[in-house]
């Protein structure tokens, strides 16, 4: 029999100083998670989403981005904790233009962000997981990995995350590691909000709920994919967006 909730695990969630991020932290330690790790590049933002939860909660600065931060508070983690259970690629940004006005800055940095910071995550924990034969891996899409225009730097990052899973998952099932992606859309975090209100109106206005979801919705699958329950569970992208645009 399994444990449906997290006791005895711990994780690390990127970008969990606000939005997503601090939504799968509040949901992991209130399924007794033994520990958290936030890994953010906002410190104050981070380490208020700690004391606001309570628990067994680190706040780390951190820019996923940067290889080195990623070793040094990977090193940080495992001399807390011990440790690490679950990885949540969750850290992402958004620099928006057509692709014929798109900078090379605003396509470095997105892919520096939301591809590279993963593989980083990954490269160091993914030893570790493999060592003791047991990890969860949950990465962060997103439904414009299927293209949206304004976003050819951001669906190009997010298509290569789900390509990315699929194939951790084929290598690491033997190890008893499970890698599953999240595609949310519409979700109330700053990010949304950051998008011009027209554009928000008329995104809602075609999605079938006819609302955004809200941050808690998507944690609530992140625990699925966080515990034991989801051990059968591998190389898979759920939507979590309200209804699949299929
Ligand atoms: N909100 C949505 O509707 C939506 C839809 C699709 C995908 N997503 C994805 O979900 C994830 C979280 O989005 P959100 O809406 O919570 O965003 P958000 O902007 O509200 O929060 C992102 C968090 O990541 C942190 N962060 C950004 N760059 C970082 C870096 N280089 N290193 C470390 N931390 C960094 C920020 O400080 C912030 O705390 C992202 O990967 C995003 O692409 C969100």
């Amino acid at each position: 029999m399994s444990n449906t909730n997290l006791s005895g695990k711990f994780a690390i969630v990127t970008g969990g100083g606000q939005g997503l991020g601090a939504a799968m932290v509040k949901r992991f330690i209130a399924e007794q998670a033994a520990g958290v790790a936030i890994l953010d590049y906002n410190l104050e933002k981070a380490q208020a989403v700690a004391e606001e939860i309570g628990g067994n909660i680190i706040a780390i600065a951190c820019d996923v981005s940067k290889e080195e931060q990623v070793k040094a508070a990977i090193d940080q983690v495992l001399a807390a904790f011990g440790r690490i259970d679950i990885l949540v690629n969750n850290a992402g940004i958004i620099r928006d233009a057509m692709f014929h006005k798109m900078s090379d800055d605003q396509w470095n940095q997105v892919v520096n962000v939301n591809l590279n910071g993963l593989y980083y995550c990954c490269k160091y924990v993914v030893p570790l997981m493999r060592a003791q034969c047991y990890g969860k891996i949950i990465n962060v899409s997103s439904t414009s990995a299927n293209g949206n225009a304004g976003q050819c730097n951001y669906s190009a990052t997010k298509a290569a995350v789900e390509g990315f899973t699929k194939t951790l998952a084929k290598e690491s099932a033997r190890k008893n590691i499970t890698v599953n992606a999240l595609a949310p859309a519409h979700i109330d975090t700053e990010m949304q909000r950051s998008v011009p209100a027209d554009i928000l109106e008329r995104s809602i206005k075609s999605n079938p709920s006819q609302r955004l979801g809200s941050p808690d919705e998507l944690a609530a699958v992140a625990f699925f994919l966080a515990s034991d329950d989801s051990s059968y569970v591998n190389g898979v992208v759920i939507p979590v967006c309200g209804c699949h645009p299929t």
